[in-house]
């Protein structure tokens, strides 16, 4: 079907000024008087709606009649002209309607709450508020990929059925075949008799594959999809999530936090270059003063503390946390927020944090105590990246699984890594559907997801 697209008009009208065009799209609003009707459509393309100007002494009412009722999906065609309303206009001349819509369609109203949406997936993207979000997340995924591409890394793709499980403690969701009654007489018999022969799931991150994959390619990066488990029903947390993670070589952590920063405020610089209207947008009506946190994003330098400076920090707060403040103990999001929020007031490394509460793999510090690892803050959200120098040292890597209980069994393959030309590497994960939340003022990451997957919820 030959069109053209609504942006393309918006963007540049002059050279289809006084020509006819050919424009498809759902009808958003519609409105009669005596002689001119008005129907606004839209076609997912921009932000700003066309609107069709109804001359009724020259169209007959049967053309026209139909594309009255809000949600119909028409094609249209006409003159575009000059308009105080939005710039341009088309002066109608024929209608089709591609489909009807009924008064039952529930995107009546001009605006309707998130919660309400919610709702509604399948009908949401329909809105002006879903588009920026598609349009914004489209252009931040291209970000991503540039920026790496531009710096040598190599995109590889990370199996998302995985028999390791990279974060450790139970958050795994299984994959299976087994009919549902399946009887077994040990947990071993039941995945023996299973498609892979043993235990599987969804992975929860591509870390470990990332490790293999840079320690020969030297420089990766995945960039895909990450179950969780976890019955975290908080507006940051989704069951499904996508995930960005970097693997360097010959990398320590202090280099690694600069490429994350570095990579952090490119993308940013990019979303805001490339979608200004959808951007303009959400500073009016999800976030006052987004476009100011932004560039005052881009243009600092991010704060950095260490696990233990912040401890005492928040424990000389005078603050009244929910949460007790003490060492040892992870941060939690009110800890994470008040720091970035009224203490540093942009984003945020916290390093070196205990080895307890982080993974097996991340490099021991030198104290005994504490792990070359670092979370990124930032305000509104908390967490968006994990980080770490991984642990390259093989006898100090085998001592922390044990620590933890950690079978070896599974992992052979990585521990080859630090058995065959073991080098100092570092990597980190970023939430993609957190750092869309950080970006577009959304309050919840299901709002930010085409579909979202949270406890409960499928
Ligand atoms: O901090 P996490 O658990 O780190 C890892 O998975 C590392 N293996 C990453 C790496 O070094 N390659 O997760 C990384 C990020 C978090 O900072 C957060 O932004 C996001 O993933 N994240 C979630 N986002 C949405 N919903 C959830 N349930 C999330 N869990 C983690
Ligand atoms: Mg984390």
């Amino acid at each position: 079907m030959k069109h053209t697209d609504i942006r393309d008009i918006f963007r540049d009208p002059a050279p289809f000024l006084g020509q006819t065009v050919t424009v498809c799209g759902w009808v958003r609003t519609a409105r009669d008087s005596k002689n001119i009707a008005f129907i606004e459509i839209n076609d997912g393309t921009f932000l700003t709606n066309l609107q069709l100007v109804v001359d009724k002494e020259k169209l007959d009412e049967s053309v026209y009649k139909d594309a009255m009722a809000v949600g119909t999906s028409v094609k249209a065609e006409g003159v575009l002209v000059a308009s105080e309303r939005n710039g341009c206009e088309v002066e109608l001349t024929k209608l089709t309607v591609l489909g009807t819509c009924g008064a039952d369609y529930p995107l009546q109203k001009k605006r309707h709450s998130l919660e309400f949406l919610r709702t509604i997936p399948h009908l949401r993207v329909r809105t002006r508020t879903f588009e920026a979000v598609f349009a914004v997340r489209d252009q931040l995924s291209h970000a991503v990929h540039n920026y790496f591409h531009k710096h040598g890394y190599r995109y590889v793709h990370a199996p998302i059925i995985t028999g390791s499980d990279c974060e450790g403690a139970g958050e795994m969701f299984r994959v299976t075949t087994q009919p549902w009654n399946a009887a077994a007489e040990s947990e071993e018999a039941y995945y023996a008799e299973d498609f892979f022969g043993k235990k599987a799931g969804l992975t929860v991150s591509a870390q470990l594959e990332g490790e293999m994959a840079a320690m020969g390619l030297g420089r990766i990066y995945t960039f895909g999809p990450t179950f969780r488990a976890e019955h975290s029903n908080t507006t940051r947390h989704a069951a499904e999530f996508w995930h960005i993670e970097p693997e360097v070589c010959f990398c320590d952590i202090d280099d690694i936090i600069e490429i994350a920063e570095d990579f952090i405020k490119s993308i940013i610089r990019d979303v805001m270059e490339n979608c200004p209207e959808e951007m303009a947008f959400f500073d009016q009506w999800m976030e006052k003063g987004l476009l100011d946190k932004l560039t005052h994003t881009v243009e600092s330098d991010f704060a950095r503390v260490t696990y233990t400076e912040a401890v005492k920090l928040l424990r000389e707060s005078g603050q009244d946390f929910k949460f007790p403040v003490e060492w040892g103990a992870d941060l939690q999001t009110e800890h994470e927020r008040y720091m970035t929020e009224e203490v540093f007031k942009r984003p945020l490394f916290v390093v070196d944090y205990p080895a307890e509460i982080k993974s097996f793999y991340m490099k021991q510090n030198p104290d005994g105590k504490t792990v070359a690892a670092t979370d990124l803050l930032v305000p509104g959200i908390g967490e968006i990246i994990g980080c770490s120098e991984r642990e390259a040292d093989l006898g100090k890597l085998l001592e922390a699984m044990k620590k933890r209980g950690m079978s070896t069994e599974f992992y052979e393959e990585y521990l080859d890594t630090r058995r065959f030309g073991s080098v100092p590497h570092s990597g980190f994960g970023l939430g993609f559907d957190r750092m869309m939340m950080y970006l577009t003022g959304v309050q919840n990451i299901r709002d930010v997801l085409l579909f979202p997957r949270t406890v409960g919820n499928l």
